[in-house]
């Protein structure tokens, strides 16, 4: 079934005249960049502000960590491309340096806790698949219980392949299937440690991760779960159903693709794709083209047996889907929320960014093509406003981006009181959210995916990773009217998003001068995806070649992390022969100098990254191994045509799994 609208077209053009843009742009940002470090005080945001949410206890031992890097001769704070770069591979295995090693923690259907155990067959029950870790796991955080040593992961389940989910695949499909593949989507919550030595050991250190089986943290959040719906739009007309007449409770989370954290130590998950398990026969009313509900959907079957997702007979439960999730996984019994304040679109993540006004800022991608990118700022610091009972999400301003050339830019207010919504409540800007970015002129980018943040140097990084109709004929734009049907647009090139037909992507940065709370900033692009060694691809990287950007991860030291999404449709094939399969790099911040770190499995997408705080143990989310490239849902008879990753011969079908990176000796991670 097709997943995800990646939509890779072939085309190499290439324009001299995007270098001189980005030459421009480089010479700008170095020039700004002075500026900006003269005004930068220390600034917490992304891993450092998780790192204050987290006991003393535990900061104490990274502080201690952190004491004795240095005393080794080693500043641990300044980023470091240590190792070598490994090959570009079409190999059905994860490939790191010489001198790391990657492991499996945890495949599609393992228990969290001490519940059932996988069957290869895929015969486990949809009561079993909820007790399991679930399919295509994507974002995930690590969040500390005794610093780099134990801690919780929680992962997002994106999306599931129903041909690899049963043993009989998309055949004789049934309620019991439905259930299955709800509850093999959502979040999965599991307790790691350890494995050896005591605290004082550095064996222990060193040491490999095992799940805590039982653990009384484990948990799956699935389709199917009870999950309220908070915020200004909590209880609207448009988000109450036939089985929820209040509008505020909805059941379950859908493709949640990317995630956040905030510094008051929950999670963020964020449903990207929801439309595609909705079916509409009637005509579409304009919110729903603009959010591309379809007779088809991807081809999910849930509609068959669950009137949920037939619009026709409940038109509003598609409203409920769209959001951003907040989870506390330190409460397990807790009922997560959806944060309407920050809109409805397909979100791919929602980074938390502290501002020094002690607000927090918020900034989400909408990943479809000619989408826009947005930033949120609560209207209280956010340990005032949690003082006074209100939850820093649901209070605030949500504005939306416009990039103007010349490297300048600003926020767009997405407020009743913008002289462009008129008309406009707010409740219609945040259930239309698409709609009213359109009509506020924001800039349509080529599908905005992953961005994190430079805490100390107040500067954004987000990935753009391709656009098939960027600058193609018959030109056409989202029409402010908001009629536009989704992805449809044929928008010219810009600055921001300056190759025609994007086949590889890029990466763009933006910055401030005094705090992250400003109206304007500036920007610049930090790369050009493609093939360096290749005129026609008009790529800027600098190094190891790569295309369609997806994850993005700062880590504490300021190195960029890197994930691709090629399409399955087109790895190592078209436009994209000779990239091999999908990878991860890392990308010195100031230097540019990009090297491959890490190449997944065969039809892998690579998706989710985070770090402990010590640097030492990297986790990295492995996704869809061995998905058909024609976007059909997998073959039971014949599911390891693709892939046999992870369990080899031993196994029955292709499993998304979570993996753990580690330094052969105990080093931090990329040095
Ligand atoms: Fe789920 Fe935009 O990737
Ligand atoms: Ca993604
Ligand atoms: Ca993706």
């Amino acid at each position: 079934m097709s997943m995800i609208d990646d939509d890779n077209v072939s085309n190499t053009s290439g324009n001299e005249h995007f270098q001189n843009i980005v030459h421009a742009r480089l010479s700008r940002r170095s020039f700004l960049a002075g500026g900006f470090a003269a005004a930068a005080a220390a600034s917490l945001g992304g891993v450092e502000t998780l790192l204050r949410a987290v006991p003393a206890a535990a900061q104490e031992t990274e502080e201690a960590e952190d004491t004795e890097t240095k005393s080794g001769g080693r500043n641990g704070r300044r980023p470091v491309l240590g190792f070598d770069s490994v090959s570009v591979s079409s190999a059905d295995d994860v490939v790191v340096p010489k001198g790391y090693t990657a492991e499996v923690l945890i495949a599609w259907g393992d228990p969290i806790s001490n519940g059932p155990i996988f069957k290869q067959d895929a015969s486990n029950t949809a009561d079993e698949q909820a007790r399991q870790w679930g399919m295509h796991n994507d974002g995930l955080v690590y969040f500390p219980i005794i610093g780099s040593q134990r801690g919780l992961i929680v992962q997002n389940n994106e999306y599931t392949d129903d041909g690899l989910l049963f043993p009989d695949g998309v055949n004789n499909w049934s309620a019991e299937k439905t259930r299955k593949s709800l509850n093999a989507h959502g979040v999965s919550i599991i307790e790691i440690t350890k494995r050896t030595g005591f605290p004082w050991d550095w064996r222990r250190r060193h040491g490999k991760w095992d799940v805590v089986r039982p653990s009384p943290f484990a948990r799956r959040i699935t389709g199917m779960t009870p999950i309220e719906i908070g915020g200004p739009a909590a209880g609207d007309a448009r988000l109450i159903t036939s089985e929820d007449p209040t509008g505020r409770r909805v059941l379950g989370t859908l493709n949640n693709c990317a995630m956040g954290f905030t510094p008051w130590g929950t999670y963020l998950a964020c449903e990207e794709n929801f439309n595609g398990y909705f079916r509409k026969n009637g005509a579409q009313t304009n919110l729903e083209k603009r959010y591309g509900i379809t007779p088809a959907g991807f081809g999910y079957l849930w509609h068959t047996t669950d009137k949920r997702f037939r619009v026709d007979e409940e038109p509003n439960e598609l409203n409920r889907f769209g959001w951003v999730v907040e989870i506390d996984p330190f409460r397990p019994h807790s009922t997560p929320v959806k944060r309407t304040a920050l809109g409805r679109l397909k979100h791919e993540g929602a980074w938390v960014q502290e501002a020094r006004n002690g607000k927090i800022v918020v900034y989400m991608g909408d990943d479809e093509r000619n989408e826009y990118i947005y930033r949120y700022v609560s209207n209280l610091p956010w340990k005032q406003a949690r003082a006074q009972g209100i939850n820093p999400l649901d209070d605030g301003i949500l504005y939306v981006a416009k990039f103007h050339a010349e490297g300048a830019g600003e926020w767009l207010p997405l407020t009743p009181d913008n002289p462009r919504l008129a008309g406009w409540s707010l409740n219609d800007i945040l259930i239309n959210t698409r709609g009213a970015a359109d009509a506020a002129g924001a800039t349509m980018m080529d599908r905005p995916e992953w961005i994190d943040t430079f805490p100390n140097d107040l500067t954004a990084i987000a990935t753009l990773t391709n656009n098939s109709r960027r600058g193609t004929t018959p030109p056409s734009v989202n029409s402010p009217d908001g009629s536009t049907s989704a992805g449809s647009a044929r928008p010219p090139v810009d600055a921001s998003n300056p190759r025609t037909a994007n086949n590889y992507g890029h990466i763009i940065r933006w910055y401030y001068r005094q705090d992250w709370t400003e109206p304007t900033f500036g920007w610049d692009i930090f790369a050009l995806g493609g093939d360096p060694a290749n005129p026609a691809h008009g790529s800027t990287i600098f190094g190891d070649k790569y295309g369609s950007p997806d994850g993005i991860y700062v880590d504490r030291s300021g190195l960029i992390w890197i994930q691709t999404d090629v399409s399955t449709s087109t790895i190592n094939a078209g436009a994209y022969a000779g990239f091999g399969n999908n990878q991860m790099l890392a990308a010195h911040p100031e230097t540019r100098e990009t090297r491959r770190f890490l190449v997944g499995p065969k039809q892998c997408e690579i998706t989710g990254v985070f770090m402990t705080p010590d640097r030492r143990t990297m986790f990295v989310g492995i996704q869809h191994p061995g998905e058909r490239p024609d976007d059909q849902p997998g073959d039971p008879l014949n599911p390891k045509q693709f892939s046999s990753w992870p369990d080899g011969p031993d196994g029955g079908r292709p499993r998304s799994a979570l993996i753990v990176v580690t330094k052969d000796d105990g080093g931090r991670i990329g040095s």
